[in-house]
């Protein structure tokens, strides 16, 4: 996915059944998300004005979901940008390989839920912008 766009990435209606008693959702693997999920963690604690993120992967994909609270996730291709505000549990960004991305602007008491595709591999982050600017064949 080295030629992937931040425009291949979309916030995904999730399901939402409702009644008095509250909402739950449902996200299943390859049925809600066009992947299987391997990993699921969640950012919470976050301090006012951090940035998380900062990095790309080259193959894995991604659902985040502002399961409370929320958030901005600037998407990077290394040449357009792309602002998504996540603010609904309802809804998910899907974040395919080959994005640089930076997660900023949590909201007191946000919780930033990911599914993942694959387990934790730290081969598969480009953590150095000029690195993924190269992978990018934006430098060649
Ligand atoms: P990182 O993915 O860089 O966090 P973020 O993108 O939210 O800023 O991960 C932060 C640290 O946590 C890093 O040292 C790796 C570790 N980590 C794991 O050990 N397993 C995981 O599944 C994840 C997502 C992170």
């Amino acid at each position: 996915m080295r030629k992937s766009s931040v425009y291949d990435c979309n916030v995904i209606p999730l399901s939402k059944v409702h009644n008095r008693a509250g909402n739950i959702t449902i996200v299943e693997g390859e049925n809600n998300v066009p992947f299987q999920v391997k990993r699921i963690y969640y950012l919470y604690d976050i301090p006012s004005g951090e940035v998380r993120g900062g990095h790309a992967h080259k193959i894995l994909y991604q659902l985040v979901i502002a399961t409370s609270g929320s958030f901005d996730v600037q998407l990077d291709d290394g040449v357009n940008k792309r602002i998504v505000r996540l603010n609904r549990p309802d809804f998910g960004l899907l974040i395919v390989p080959g994005i640089w991305r930076e997660l900023f602007e949590f909201s007191s008491g946000s919780v930033c839920l990911v599914l993942a595709s694959t387990k934790y591999d730290e081969a598969d982050y480009i953590r150095d912008y000029s690195e993924y600017q190269l992978y990018k064949g934006k430098l060649l």
